[in-house]
């Protein structure tokens, strides 16, 4: 879609906004990152991307959204069932200026539990938690935006998002219990370098409108994950606790997500975008990250 170097924001450049504004330096894109604190900031400023500080909870000063190539990357809030920072975001590009494009990270829980079936693109959602309701919320705001305001929108489901100093190596240390694999439901995961990738691929390829899973492909079981990091890096396995005993020795966010079960189909993002994946399993993917975490 783009030839030209152009400008690019990301609205929460952390640390996925870091790898994707990576990618586009590398071709000489100029970008401008939009986080909350004075910290983040200057992460922003030490990798040449130039910081907006902005609070999404509060009203907007300008933003550079006229023409942009914008990625919105920050998360919804913590409570309820609604996302208005997605609601004033798209309230300052009505005021400030339309992107030339919008590519949104939400997430597979929009889906809910699909007891373990294999899931596309045109699997209903049904969030069954406020987490996931707060996400179809902004999906549909997004969407209401394309097609009141004629937007250019994007909309990524993104899977568990793993990689250095993404890994769950504190809980272990910790040693906070997980539940049997046989117990367990299906997880999907997507390593964050190859998830940059295919953001900038959606920005550069994707038919406007459309909607992509984004994972590995290569679906696994829950507990085996949490199993197969502390054997790479040397740590004891999480004591197992049962699934009917877990309430309480669980937190409520694990538990929610041991409730939901599914395997991502990733044939669209893969066919479609033309990515292709660096890490197409945790095979290649978990000992980079470790090794990544050691000398990083
Ligand atoms: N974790 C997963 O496995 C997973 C899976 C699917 C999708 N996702 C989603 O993927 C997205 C990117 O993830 P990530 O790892 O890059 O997240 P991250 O490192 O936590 O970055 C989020 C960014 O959003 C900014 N932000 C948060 N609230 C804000 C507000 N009220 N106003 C302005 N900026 C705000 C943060 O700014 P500060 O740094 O200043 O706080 C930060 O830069 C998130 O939406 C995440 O929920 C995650």
């Amino acid at each position: 879609m783009k030839s030209e170097p152009t400008r690019v924001l990301v609205v929460g450049c952390g640390d996925l906004g870091r790898r994707v504004a990576a990618l586009h330096r590398g071709r000489g894109d100029a970008v401008i990152g939009l986080v909350r604190g004075g910290d983040s900031a200057a992460r922003l400023e030490s990798a040449g991307v130039a910081p907006l500080v902005a609070d999404l909870d509060a009203t907007l000063p300008a933003l550079p959204t006229r023409g942009a190539f914008v990625y919105y990357f920050a998360p919804p809030p913590e409570t309820g069932i609604v996302d208005p920072r997605v609601g004033r975001f798209l309230h300052a590009t009505r005021r400030d200026g339309p992107p030339a494009r919008l590519v949104y990270v939400s997430t597979t829980g929009v889906y809910g539990d699909c007891g373990g079936a294999w899931v596309d693109e045109t699997w209903p959602a049904r969030p069954a938690v406020d987490r996931a309701r707060r996400r179809w919320d902004a999906e549909c705001r997004l969407r209401e935006w394309a097609g009141a305001d004629g937007g250019d929108l994007v909309i990524l489901r993104v899977a568990g998002i793993y990689g250095p100093g993404r890994l769950p190596l504190g809980r272990l240390r910790q040693g906070l219990p997980m539940v049997a694999p046989e117990e367990a439901p299906w997880t999907n995961r997507i390593h964050a370098d190859d998830l940059a990738t295919v953001c900038v691929a959606a920005m550069d390829r994707a038919p406007a409108g459309a909607l992509y899973n984004a994972s590995d492909g290569c679906p696994g079981n829950m507990a085996d994950y949490f199993n197969r990091v502390a054997d790479l890096a040397g740590l004891p396995r999480a004591p197992v606790v049962r699934l009917a005993e877990a309430d309480g020795r669980l937190s409520a966010g694990l538990l929610s997500y041991l409730q939901e079960s599914r395997r991502l189909s990733n044939r669209r993002m893969l066919e479609e975008l033309g990515v292709r994946l660096r890490y197409p399993t945790l095979d290649q993917g978990l000992p980079a990250s470790l090794a990544a975490e050691t000398t990083g």
